[in-house]
């Protein structure tokens, strides 16, 4: 009972930030991501009858702390939609998120564990059905399962059964390109799941943020079908800023930005002034991601790498949805 999966990150151009269920991550708003070809995770599982508990590697090395416990919660919802209770798995997975480069590597983690498991297990599934499951593992995940661009529905049950991406463009659909741009940082992270709580509960900005999204994700909607950069880029740009004002004011404030990250925001805004059309977007952390097209790849790129504090520039296409090895 074996199987192996790969399955791409993905990176979010209108945010999911909040939580409405944290038992079942049920966001607060709908969110719209772009899967990456660079970063991926395989991951192989193999469920056998004499194992009496998971066992879970990351990289070739054994995993037991809060990784593992992950692991292990997840696999626990698998065994139960096959009513499979009393059997455990040996899980591998290889990532190929460079490790410096602050990318969420649970998108792609998630949904090859999604992917790899049911189909070890003997189950069928859609990719919608695909999709929610993941979800429970990491809610940016739920995206992972398709390639090009993909929304995650937030649903309105509290059961969370309408909770679950569907694919907005495959990968074919638009070469946009994307520069995962790495800082070097000792900065004490705030996860995301800490981050989206405190916000919810504390920031004045938060209904505004929810407020905004019905309209940033029809607009980005068409403009991604109509293939309008300027259009995809100002959207994605303005939500992401809209996403970390919600962090300034919050109660402690708190801010994902280093010194380097803002110098590249500009670096950004002034390629444009120069009549190079580029854009940025922001996660849980302070890396940036720069929105580009393949004809100014060189002119990008050089300029991100002149950054004071830039470690590294990885440039990415639009990567394909979960396939089974
Ligand atoms: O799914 P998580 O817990 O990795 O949260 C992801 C949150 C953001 O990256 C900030 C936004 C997003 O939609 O991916």
């Amino acid at each position: 009972m074996k199987a192996t999966a790969k399955a791409h990150t993905n990176i979010a151009l209108i945010k999911y930030w909040g939580k409405r269920n944290e038992q079942l991550i049920l966001p607060t708003n709908s969110s719209l991501s772009l899967t990456l070809d660079g970063f991926y995770t395989t991951t192989t599982v193999d469920f056998q009858e004499n194992l009496t508990e998971d066992m879970f590697t990351l990289n070739d090395t054994p995993e037991t702390g809060e990784i593992f416990r992950r692991v292990t919660t997840f696999l626990d919802l698998v065994r139960r939609l096959a009513g499979k209770e009393q059997l455990y798995a040996n899980v591998k997975s290889m990532n190929q998120v460079p490790t410096a480069a602050g990318l969420a590597s649970s998108a792609s983690g998630f949904a090859a564990l999604a992917a790899a498991s049911t189909k070890a297990i003997g189950l069928e599934l859609t990719d919608a059905e695909l999709s929610r499951l993941t979800r429970q593992g990491s809610g940016s995940s739920s995206r992972s399962i398709y390639g090009g661009f993909a929304q995650w529905e937030m649903g309105k049950e509290e059961d969370g059964s309408d909770s679950y991406a569907i694919p907005i463009a495959p990968q074919e659909h638009w070469d946009i390109r994307m520069a995962a741009v790495v800082l070097s940082s000792k900065m004490k992270k705030i996860s995301s799941r800490e981050g989206m709580r405190r916000t919810v509960e504390t920031s004045p900005f938060y209904d505004g943020w929810l407020q905004s999204i019905p309209a940033d994700l029809d607009g980005i909607k068409k403009a991604i079908q109509a293939k309008d950069f300027t259009r995809v880029g100002e959207i994605a740009e303005a939500n992401c800023l809209k996403m970390h004002a919600t962090s300034l004011g919050a109660k402690p404030p708190f801010t994902y930005w280093l010194d380097a990250t803002v110098r590249v925001m500009h670096q950004v805004q002034e390629m444009r002034e120069q009549g190079i059309p580029a854009y940025f977007t922001i996660d849980a952390g302070p890396n940036v991601k720069v929105l580009y097209l393949p004809e100014h790849e060189k002119a990008v790129e050089k300029i991100l790498r002149e950054i004071p504090g830039v470690t590294d520039v990885i440039l990415s296409k639009p990567g394909p949805g979960v396939t089974y090895l």
